[in-house]
């Protein structure tokens, strides 16, 4: 008999399977003991009668600790009293390596513990479902992306220069040519793509020398950069209002033991599926804070306090759009409408989410994105393959880059995104 996955026991009631995994909890009364299994595709209590087993297997069993690995045969049944949930009559029971001193116990341990202990604490039951959300998040956009005929192009790590601004790069010693930097964001190269393949992203690791100690930044975080050739600013976000929505969808829909065991309350996340979301320009947005009574001054950036007063109402999803050129980076398409600003946006999420996505149509034209490349005081040498793009076919083109921890922070409700990414870099951890 092969393995059965817990996942799969509604198809084997009444049947005999064999179950292999971890013991996450034991509880015993007399002659009785239960035994919580988890196997990876989820949990089940296991019922052991000791007149039911040999002598040698209740020992094994008695022997058994949290975390042991162990393999179990027995019985599927439906739970007495819960609809919906399975038990495990044991027959057979075997120890495969008994677990001594787990650090992790159901007592509460502070988070620096658990951090330290990352590489254990991903066993837990609320980590287990943010891994699967975040696997459904990934999933979601990948299928979105590929409906709207979009394919996987991806950019390299190494660069030689910066895409988001020269503050937060990495540098790394590449052999005789000098110093390279870790990428900030793919951006730059699928833009050269899309004259190959049309539309493209990637998605990959980034890397971002964030000196803020925020629950929202990370300083290696995983980025989907999408851009399309032909796509102007209001396509673009259409783009990303459907992918928004098609990641909660697939959410609702496939994650309802994740949610009910992170205990979100999907209610608002219903909502947004209703209605469309809502637009502001920066300019709109800076009035609205200050009337609301935030001391931010136009041509700043907003931060999280004005985000969250910014979206506090709503029940949507905000797309604060054409901000003012000054404060975003030199590949942004300057508004035809109004020099001072660029066609681009911020999508801030509802429920404290914050920035999400961060999007734009590209200059096109050869010469305005020269002189806003030496406006940034950056080389104008080492961007020439860039430029390269406006002086063979350039056409109009527009893209976005969503953060796939903001988007799993929201999504799961969990506080710090630490606890978004396996294992989190941040600016005091490097370990395990
Ligand atoms: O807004 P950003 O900096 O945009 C870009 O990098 C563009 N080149 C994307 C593009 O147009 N293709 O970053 C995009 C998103 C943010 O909206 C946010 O969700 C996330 O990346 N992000 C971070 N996530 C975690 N930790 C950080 N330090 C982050 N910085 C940005
Ligand atoms: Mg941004």
């Amino acid at each position: 008999m092969s393995q059965t996955f817990i996942k799969d026991l509604t198809q084997f009631v009444n049947q005999e399977v064999i179950l292999k995994g971890w013991l996450n909890h034991k509880r015993s009364s007399g002659s009785i003991t239960f035994l919580e299994l988890r196997d990876g595709s989820g949990f089940i209590q296991c019922v052991v009668s000791k007149n039911d087993i040999s002598e040698e297997m209740w020992e094994q069993v008695e022997k058994t600790t949290q975390e042991s690995s162990v393999e179990i045969s027995g019985i599927v049944s439906k739970h007495p009293k819960q609809e919906g949930v399975f038990e495990l009559q044991v027959k057979n029971f075997k120890l495969i390596q008994q677990a001594i001193d787990y650090p992790i116990s159901p007592k509460e341990h502070g988070p620096e513990f658990l951090m330290d202990n990352r590489h254990l604490w991903l066993r837990s039951k609320k980590q287990w479902a943010i891994l699967r959300v975040r696997d459904v998040i990934i999933t979601a956009i990948n299928e979105y992306l590929h409906q709207e005929g979009f394919i996987k192009v991806d950019a390299p790590i190494f660069t030689p220069n910066a895409c988001e601004g020269t503050t937060t790069l990495f540098p790394v010693p590449y052999f005789d040519e000098g110093i390279a930097y870790l990428s900030q964001s793919g951006q730059l190269y699928i833009e050269a793509a899309i004259a190959s393949v049309g539309r493209c992203y990637d998605f990959g690791p980034v890397f971002r020398a964030e000196k803020s100690k925020t629950k929202r930044h990370l300083s290696e975080f995983w980025m989907m950069d999408a851009e399309g050739a032909f796509i102007e600013h209001e396509e673009n976000l259409k783009i990303q209002e459907g992918l928004i929505k098609y990641i909660i969808k697939k959410c609702l829909v496939e994650c309802t033991v994740e949610f009910g065991i992170l205990e979100r309350n999907t209610e608002p996340l219903k909502k947004v599926l209703e209605k469309s979301f809502t637009r502001l320009t920066y300019k709109e947005a800076i009035n609205k804070l200050q009337s609301l009574g935030s001391d931010i001054k136009y041509g700043e950036d907003l931060g999280n306090d004005d985000e969250g007063l910014l979206t506090q109402d709503s029940e949507v999803p905000v797309f604060i759009e054409k901000w003012d050129k000054n404060i975003k980076p030199f590949y942004m398409k300057i508004d035809p409408e109004d020099d001072s600003r660029v066609l681009n946006d911020d999508l801030i999420g509802i429920e404290g989410a914050g920035e999400i996505i961060g999007g734009s149509q590209r200059e096109d034209d050869f010469d305005l994105l020269l002189s806003r490349i030496k406006q940034s005081g950056m080389s104008e040498k080492e961007y020439s393959w860039y430029l390269d793009l406006r002086k063979y076919g350039s056409v109009p083109h527009s893209g976005f880059g969503i953060g796939v921890e903001r988007m799993v922070r929201w999504m799961t409700g969990v506080e710090h995104i630490r606890e978004c990414i396996p294992f989190p870099r941040t600016i005091n951890r490097l370990k395990p």
